[in-house]
């Protein structure tokens, strides 16, 4: 096999950043097998059994696959997929920022940078993510009836701890992706007793070191009253709760809009919100969808089945977050719809996804199909994006 000299000098790059500590990340792109379904590999550095790994997550079109190998058998897997299964590499370190570029002649080229990161990510790994928020020691967690007063995780507060935890790995994994800087804002929709909201502020704080801003809106005064004096005394500065409703809420210079299963169409304003303060990420678990199923009138085949309510219920579920991945996507966002946790832990676990990135120009026809295959007049979002 051709020896190329530019993939040696790169992966050697990589070898140094790991052992000098100064990997932030790399991301294979530019798939030559696209039929795989395969859209890009996204490497990071992690601990396992005290030794150091790279973290391997495939994410292909539908769905995410995680292998770790050890430093050494990653660098060989380098070596063979550079130039052959990706066309692009690139390799963040604290010490800079390198690319490696194929053409489809596969004539390369390797490109280095000034550090866009001074930021090295924790060495985390995924089972250890499941207890990135640590049931010691977390007084918000006892005082919000999830811990008891050892630490211990009672058993009615377990679904809700899992929940949070996988909320906060997918989050993690997204804001790891999306910023370098330090301080981020953050809104945080419906955001009820809070639980999520303080374990955002936890995680952001204490393990990835950054100085989080986080506002939860909601709209009952006694939940905010409980989650302000709360966040007071865990001495969470950034971290304040405001009793409104989010129609009414101002939202400027914002980074990141969270909601967990706002509400029908409070899910809607929250998005609305995200696109237009212009947020870098949005993640919505939606909760309820009246206000489409009260609109659908379909007016095909389809009408016998969805006399079924059970079968309407999940028609509109459907219908509702379509619609709001594709309006996503017609304002400029890469959207991934998913199952964030197995139903066991909620029923109510499809999370939608959006990241900034370019306007998709077929979305707002596809929606014009879907409305009226289904005889819906407007979608809510639709409307508060007019
Ligand atoms: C199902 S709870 C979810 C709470 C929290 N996000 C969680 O997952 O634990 C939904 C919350 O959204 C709040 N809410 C609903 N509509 C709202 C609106 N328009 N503005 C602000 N909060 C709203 C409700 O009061 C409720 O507390």
């Amino acid at each position: 096999m051709e020896v190329i000299p530019e993939i040696n000098t790169f992966v050697d790059l990589i070898q140094k950043s790991v052992e000098e500590g100064t990997f932030v990340k790399l991301t294979l792109s530019k798939v030559t097998e696209r039929e795989l379904g395969l859209k890009n590999v996204y490497i990071r550095l992690i601990e396992l059994k005290g030794t150091a790994h790279l973290s391997f997550q495939s994410r292909y079109d539908t769905r995410d696959e995680v292998k770790n190998h050890t430093v050494n058998d990653a660098l060989d897997i380098l070596r063979l997929w550079l130039g052959e299964r990706f066309l692009n590499a690139d390799l963040l370190s604290t010490t800079g920022d390198h690319t490696l570029l194929f053409n489809r002649k596969r004539r390369v080229r390797l490109l280095h940078k000034k550090a866009s990161t001074q930021v090295v990510p924790p060495r985390i790994h995924d089972r250890d993510k499941q207890r990135t928020i640590k049931s010691e020691g977390n007084h918000y967690l006892q005082a919000l009836g999830i811990t008891n007063t050892e630490g211990k995780v009672v058993k009615s507060g377990q679904r809700k701890f899992k929940q949070i935890n996988k909320y906060i790995e997918i989050v993690n994994n997204y804001i790891q992706d999306t910023f370098s800087k330090k301080t981020l804002n953050v809104l945080d929709v419906g955001s009820g007793k809070g639980y999520l909201t303080f374990a955002l502020y936890d995680y952001l704080k204490n393990t990835l070191n950054k100085s989080p801003q986080i506002a939860g809106i909601e709209l009952r005064q006694n939940l905010v009253d409980f989650t302000n004096a709360l966040a007071r005394e865990c001495k969470f500065e950034g971290l304040q709760f405001v009793a409104k409703d989010i129609n009414d809420f101002e939202v400027k210079d914002l980074d990141v809009l969270i909601a967990l299963h706002a509400c029908d169409i409070a899910t809607d304003i929250a998005i609305a919100k995200g696109i237009q303060s212009k947020a870098e990420l949005i993640i919505v678990a939606p909760c309820c969808h009246k206000q489409i199923r009260k609109a659908m009138q379909p007016k095909s085949e389809l009408t016998p089945v969805l006399e079924h309510g059970i079968l309407l219920e999940r028609q509109a579920e459907l219908i509702t977050d379509g619609i709001r991945a594709l309006l996503l996507e017609a304002h400029g966002y890469k959207t991934k719809v998913f199952e964030f946790i197995s139903t066991e832990h909620t029923s109510k676990n499809l999370m939608i996804v959006g990241t900034k990135d370019r306007v998709n120009p077929d979305a707002l026809q596809q929606i014009d199909a879907i409305k009226s295959a289904y005889g819906i007049e407007s979608h809510y979002l639709e409307t508060l994006m007019q």
